[in-house]
């Protein structure tokens, strides 16, 4: 049965919309296009008729989808479809009996067919220039809404920060965790100690330099977030040092394209181990999301196991991996600065690098405790803190 389908020319000149004056509506076979001066706006009826937001499709107090999108017919389409007459309002009476209306405002916020796909994420990439990441007050992280803000939006956008005056406390890291976000538990202790002791299991617990490296890479999802809150650091050497692992790969995936690919296929076993714990895990030092920017980089010199790629595929690994643990330990890229007692650094460890220098342990103390996080925890605070987090129906309706 052939639909009858509707185009009503619209005319804007007295007309206010919010976004974008659309003028004209007009439907195809399986999409509609809604035209404005400046751009045409296509959307599937398979797509509208997923995103109805009635109270029939969604579950009315949650947000959450009633409708299930398998049972909506694969030859959706309307049988009639219009614009109100103020023009911010899209009516349509469908083919499977059901009725919709989609605000234009919703509309335009969601136009995914003007290549506007997911939307960027938020990050300044950084190389020895920034000279140290941003730096905010304890009490005021905790205790102002606007700072704890402006602490996460650094996180987002630098993927670095340091909370200062933060007690010297056994713990204190991570009940500050808990305040902005939770704990990441993993095999090792809730609240890692890092300080001269010969008898540890990680090269942390020695004086040496450790170089730029993301921890736990032993594990397959490594911990996003990484907190190291500095009890007490007196002791001559041991500075920090940070990379922006993301400005690292974007260069070399400028410049050597190959060997960036080479890194993002190649599998890498890491293995973290003490007497009562063993983790491993195998991934490629490259990971990239669906739109292919890199994700996340995992890189542990120290923690590495023998190679077991294929034979063909060892040389190249080798070569990009020299040009990749070069650039990583370049003074271009690398900041080098003094944390302080009382200093509590956050990092976000799919993306930025941490290491320290050697540090001489008879000159004074050096105690640090470590704990883990997730990104994706954070982001929720500052979601939450932006008032960004509930989302806006399609009717144009807010949500109470
Ligand atoms: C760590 C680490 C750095 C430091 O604990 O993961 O890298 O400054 N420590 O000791
Ligand atoms: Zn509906
Ligand atoms: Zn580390």
């Amino acid at each position: 049965m052939r639909l009858v389908l509707i185009t009503r020319e619209q005319d804007m000149t007295q007309q206010q919309t919010p976004t974008r004056p659309v003028q004209s509506l007009s439907l195809a076979d399986r999409h509609l296009t809604l035209m404005t001066p400046h751009r045409e706006s296509r959307y599937h009826y398979i797509w509208l008729r997923d995103n109805c937001w009635c109270d029939e499709c969604r579950v009315a107090q949650s947000a959450e989808r009633r409708i299930y999108t398998a049972d909506i017919p694969a030859n959706i389409a309307p049988l009639e479809a219009h614009l109100d007459e103020d023009v911010t309002t899209l009516n349509i009476q469908w083919s499977d009996g059901h009725e919709s209306s989609f605000s234009l405002r919703w509309l335009a916020a969601n136009d995914y067919s003007n290549g506007a796909g997911e939307p960027s994420p938020a990050a300044t990439l950084w190389t020895s220039s920034l000279g140290s990441p941003p730096r905010f007050d304890h009490g005021e992280v905790l205790g102002r809404p606007d700072v704890q803000l402006a602490y996460l939006d650094a996180l987002r956008e630098y993927g670095a920060a340091i909370v200062s005056n933060t007690p010297s406390v056994d713990g204190e890291v991570a009940r500050f965790a808990e305040v902005v976000g939770h704990v990441r538990e993993t095999a090792f202790e809730r609240v890692h100690n890092v300080r001269h002791d010969p008898q540890g299991y990680n090269v942390a617990h020695t004086p040496l330099e450790l170089k730029p490296h993301t921890d736990l890479p032993s594990y397959h999802w490594p911990p996003s977030i990484q907190l190291l809150h500095f009890l007490v650091n007196e002791s001559s050497g041991g500075e920090s040092t940070l990379v922006d692992g993301w400005a690292v790969l974007a260069d070399l995936r400028r410049e050597n394209p190959a060997a960036f690919e080479t890194l993002c296929r190649v599998p890498v076993t890491f293995q973290l181990f003490s007497e009562d714990e063993d983790t491993r895990a195998t991934a490629s030092l490259v990971q990239l999301d669906t739109s292919g920017r890199v994700q996340t980089l995992r890189f542990s010199n120290q923690l590495a196991l023998p190679l077991h790629a294929p034979f063909e595929d060892v040389g190249e690994f080798y070569d990009a991996y020299r040009l990749l643990g070069q650039m990583i330990d370049s003074d271009h890229y690398k900041i080098v600065f003094k944390c302080h007692s009382g200093d509590l650094l956050t990092v976000h460890s799919h993306r930025v690098l941490h290491g320290r220098k050697a540090f001489d342990p008879e000159s004074g103390a050096r105690h640090l405790q470590d704990v883990y996080m997730e990104y994706d925890d954070l982001m929720d605070r500052h979601n939450v803190l932006s008032g960004t987090h509930k989302p806006m129906p399609s009717t144009g309706v807010d949500l109470k």
